[in-house]
């Protein structure tokens, strides 16, 4: 048994579902579905004792006490988050209150936990906590790749509080000796992004003819990676990963999101011709990000060296998949595009947006 926290959220539900369809062990799933949640991207496993769902914070001690004790998990994996740049620019609150005091309380609900375990349970037992990039701030040009020991050097509201979250992490296992494991992963896509980020949001918005809001001159490069990539990385790092060791994830990927924008509207071209002319006309310079990040790069070195873990998903494939995927689902993007969901469009792109 794991427990896994934030599993119907993008990254969550993707590895759940990848987890259970490659016989891992049963996976009790804590969510409080806030906006990013969605119970629909777990509607495989509908029926299938193999996976429990429970709706619940992490900062809530008494229930993940009690879930920890009647199923005696194995490890814990964190990916419960607020996890979008932008909100966290307009309300930081959410943010400090789920990724830092959030997984403080998870962290010491499970010490609590561990603490009671039988020695070779005790040794076995596993914390993973799913980190960012972000974490490592902006990288000029020219500079290499973010390595394990580039400093933490945050700089929006969200990157500071997974950067908080990490240094808790860190002290759970150098403190009290909590066997901790961290992965710091680049930029993800793929099924079930929900469509306030880039790619996803690039898509539907193409679909319905709308803009695509491209921040500043769009040059900002991303180091992007499959959500598959990622689901298999933590599966290498919770079996293989040494305690208290960070493991950094990427694709080898640096994109700029200006190129992104145009590939997605190169698919869309071939894949569902719009009659009223190539989507790349819908392109649209706005306003800036707030302190946006020029660059982020991974050296994924160590992973492979120590876990001979590498990226099995090309650029060109994933990409292609993904938008497929939104093409195949519009019934998923109708349902996630919910009245709080058109509130934030208007919020950040003007109320036409949201229209
Ligand atoms: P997401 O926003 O899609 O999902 C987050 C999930 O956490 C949602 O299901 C939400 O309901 C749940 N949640 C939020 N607050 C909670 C709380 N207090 N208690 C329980 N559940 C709560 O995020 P994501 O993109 O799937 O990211 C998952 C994790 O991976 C995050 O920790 C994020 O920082 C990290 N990460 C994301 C990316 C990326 O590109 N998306 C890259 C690297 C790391
Ligand atoms: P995002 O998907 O929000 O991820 P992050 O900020 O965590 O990297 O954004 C990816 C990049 O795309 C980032 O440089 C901001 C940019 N961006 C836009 O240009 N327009 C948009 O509407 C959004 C949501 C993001």
């Amino acid at each position: 048994m794991i427990l896994v926290t934030g599993g119907a959220g993008f990254i969550g539900s993707n590895f759940v579902l990848d987890w259970l369809d490659r016989d891992g062990d049963p996976v009790v799933n804590l969510d409080a579905l806030t906006y990013a949640g969605n119970l629909r991207n777990l509607a495989a496993l509908d029926g299938d004792p193999r996976h429990r769902f429970v709706r619940g914070d992490i900062g809530d001690r008494a229930l993940v006490a009690t879930l920890l004790a009647e199923h005696r998990p194995r490890a814990v994996l964190n990916f419960a988050a607020e996890s979008h740049v932008d909100r966290s620019i307009s309300g930081p609150e959410a943010f400090l209150r789920t990724n830092v005091m959030g997984t403080l309380a998870l962290l010491e609900s499970v010490r609590a936990y561990w603490a009671t375990l039988p020695d070779p349970e005790r040794a076995a037992f596993r914390f993973l906590q799913v980190s960012t990039d972000e974490v490592f701030g902006s990288l000029a040009p020219d500079a290499p790749a973010f390595t394990e020991q580039h400093r933490y050097e945050p700089n929006s509201p969200y990157a500071a509080s997974k950067a908080s979250a990490d240094h808790l992490v860190r002290a759970w296992h150098h403190t009290y000796g909590l066997p901790v494991l961290t992965t710091n992963c680049s930029n993800n896509y793929g099924p079930y992004h929900f469509p306030e980020k880039l790619i996803p949001l690039m898509i539907v918005n193409a679909l319905a003819g709308k803009p695509l809001p491209v921040y500043g001159d769009g040059r900002q490069v991303r180091d992007w990676l499959y959500v598959g990539d990622h689901c298999s990385a933590i599966r290498a790092v919770l079996a293989r990963g040494r305690p208290g060791q960070t493991y950094n994830v990427g694709g080898w990927n640096e994109q700029a999101n200006i190129d992104i924008v145009r590939q997605i509207c190169a698919l869309l071209d071939e894949l569902k011709p719009d009659p009223a002319g190539p989507y790349a006309r819908l392109i649209t310079h706005v306003a800036d990000r707030p302190g946006h990040d020029r660059r982020y790069a991974i050296d994924a070195r160590r992973i492979e060296a120590e876990l001979g873990w590498r990226p099995a998903e090309t650029f060109a494939s994933g990409l292609r998949r993904t938008v497929q995927w939104y093409l195949e689902h519009a019934d998923w993007v109708r349902e996630v595009q919910s009245g709080a969901y058109r509130e934030w469009i208007a919020r950040q792109y003007g109320p036409a947006a949201a229209a």
